[in-house]
């Protein structure tokens, strides 16, 4: 027989005066293989069309349904209710700004955070329509496309003490996008250009390394591994700068 899954769900909609945090509780019977996904659309189309919550490609790719899920940041397309006890919590994720309900912008949090990171590449080269496509190393390419792979889903910001701590910290996102850059050949900027951008609290150094985001990423980016690049590279680059002086 099937269980009966009791939904702990945060609501709240900010556009509206009278209304005030609070969580509220849906029961739904839960069926084969069933999802987070298909569970809340099922809580909205039966018992309440006014629940806000974000998904678009139901397959992990969107990164637009991160949730905390019993206490855990996580995407709902991608949990099955079967790996979850009966009673299930169901938070928006915290340092973005509340849509409603579970509902969230990260949208503005990655811009603010790719303008602050120059997440471009920087060349002097002139770009030529009609030139030759330029070959890259296989292996670079692999690199690069590893770190890429990010789908800006927010839980590893919203797994990250830091995160929570400072508003400015570029989080494990951030920090994995500029060694996105830095691995790029194609990139003409210097590690002292990279040290102005990541050299500071806001950037490495303001990590605390206890690798909450890399336990949380949905997609399994090595994040350990570019925290630790990143950490070595600048730790590097100022000590030049201090013997330089
Ligand atoms: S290791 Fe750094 S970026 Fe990752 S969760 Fe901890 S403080 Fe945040
Ligand atoms: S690094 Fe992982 S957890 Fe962080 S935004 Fe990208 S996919 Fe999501
Ligand atoms: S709906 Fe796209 S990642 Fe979940």
């Amino acid at each position: 027989m099937s269980r009966l899954l009791k939904f702990n769900i945060f609501r709240f909609n900010p556009e509206d005066n009278l209304s005030e945090p609070h969580m509220e509780e849906f029961v739904l019977e839960e069926a084969d293989s069933m999802t987070l996904f298909v569970a809340l659309n099922r809580i909205r189309e039966e018992q309440d069309p006014s629940l806000q919550f974000d998904f678009c490609c139901r397959a992990g790719i969107c990164g637009s349904c991160g949730m905390v899920i019993n206490g855990r940041p996580g995407l709902a397309c991608h949990t099955k209710t079967k790996d979850l006890p009966g009673e299930i919590t169901l938070l928006p994720l915290p340092v973005y700004k509340l849509v409603g309900d579970l509902s969230v912008d990260t949208g503005s949090w990655f811009r603010e955070m790719y303008t602050k990171t120059e997440s471009w590449i920087h060349t002097e080269k002139v770009f030529d329509p009609n030139a030759e496509e330029e070959r890259m190393d296989n292996q670079k390419a692999v690199e690069i496309y590893e770190l890429e792979r990010c789908v800006e889903c927010g839980c590893c910001v919203a797994a990250c003490a830091t995160s929570r701590l400072r508003e400015d910290f570029m989080g494990a996102a951030g920090l994995n996008r500029v060694a996105r850059f830095l691995v790029d050949p194609r990139d003409q900027r210097t590690d002292d250009d990279y040290y102005e951008i990541v050299g500071n609290d806001m950037g490495i150094f303001g990590c605390m390394g206890l690798l909450a985001c890399e336990d949380v990423c949905p997609k399994h980016l090595p994040l350990q591994n570019q925290l630790g690049f990143l950490r070595r590279k600048m730790g590097i680059t100022s000590l030049k700068k201090i013997f330089k002086k």
